[in-house]
């Protein structure tokens, strides 16, 4: 029996979030240039979308370029950059016809002007899907987002819209860039690297963590359908006790 068929589906992840990692050493191993591994990368994220959709998860979040990326060789980052945009140009199409939404978190302005502008338009172009909401974590680090938080609530303070008493875990989220978006249950990460690199960390609280030694080019969907079968074997007990749970 295959991994798909073991889902228990009346209790899937509604959230999964997924760090891709190991594109470098993939193109590596082959005696590729690192763009190569960034390429195929691509088709990974193509197939894991597509799988998500198939199996009714409602969000999935990926983390496409960190905070801490722009220190990679220039060449590196224009590819990556240069990667995306034409990923998002060609993909757009294939989102609608699926019914999934795009979205996007992190500091977007920091962004090359086409990539913002053809994000803002394929992220317009796709507002009204409904079955699936990807969303790319760009420039994105939790520290930066945690700040941005806590500047903004600090202001409402100062312009007196708020309380400070009135600042708790339910208004500190909603200053999050995933204010519409549940917390994942579920966080992937490949390449054999077990950290979380500064990805959702408010969000990931409580987030069962799955580390595979698979390099993202040699991800597919079979790997995630694992990934859940893994998962829903876990008791999640949220600082309870087993018996208390049911
Ligand atoms: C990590 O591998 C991967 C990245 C930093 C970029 C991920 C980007 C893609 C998969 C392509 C673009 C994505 C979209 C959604 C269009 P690494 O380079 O750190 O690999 P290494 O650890 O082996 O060096």
């Amino acid at each position: 029996m295959g991994f798909k068929e073991q889902i228990d589906v009346t209790r899937l992840p509604e959230h999964i979030a997924i760090i891709m990692d190991g594109n470098g050493r993939w193109a590596k191993n082959q005696g590729k240039f690192r763009h190569f591994g960034h390429e195929s990368g691509v088709l990974s994220v193509k197939d894991i979308v597509e799988g998500c959709a198939d199996i009714g998860i409602k969000y999935l979040t990926v983390y496409a370029f960190s905070t801490e990326n722009w220190n990679r060789p220039i060449e590196e980052v224009n590819a990556l950059m240069e990667l995306l945009i034409s990923t998002i140009n060609q993909e757009t199409a294939t989102l609608n016809k699926n019914n999934i939404r795009l979205n996007a978190i992190g500091d977007i302005s920091s962004l090359p002007q086409k990539c913002i502008d053809d994000l803002k338009s394929a992220m317009e172009n796709t507002a009204k899907n409904t079955r699936c909401t990807l969303t790319l974590a760009l420039s994105y680090s939790a520290k930066w987002e945690i700040i941005e938080a806590a500047k903004k609530l600090a202001q409402k303070v100062k312009d007196q819209e708020i309380n400070i008493d009135e600042i708790n875990e339910s208004t500190f989220s909603a200053q999050l860039t995933t204010t519409d978006i549940p917390d994942p249950e579920l966080m992937i990460r490949t390449s054999g690297e077990h950290r979380v690199s500064n990805f959702l960390l408010w969000q990931m609280a409580y987030t069962e963590l799955y580390f595979t030694d698979t390099l993202w080019p040699d991800f597919r969907r079979e790997d995630l359908f694992e990934a859940i079968v893994d998962y829903q074997k876990r008791e999640r007990r949220f600082g309870k006790i087993s018996e208390q749970l049911n």
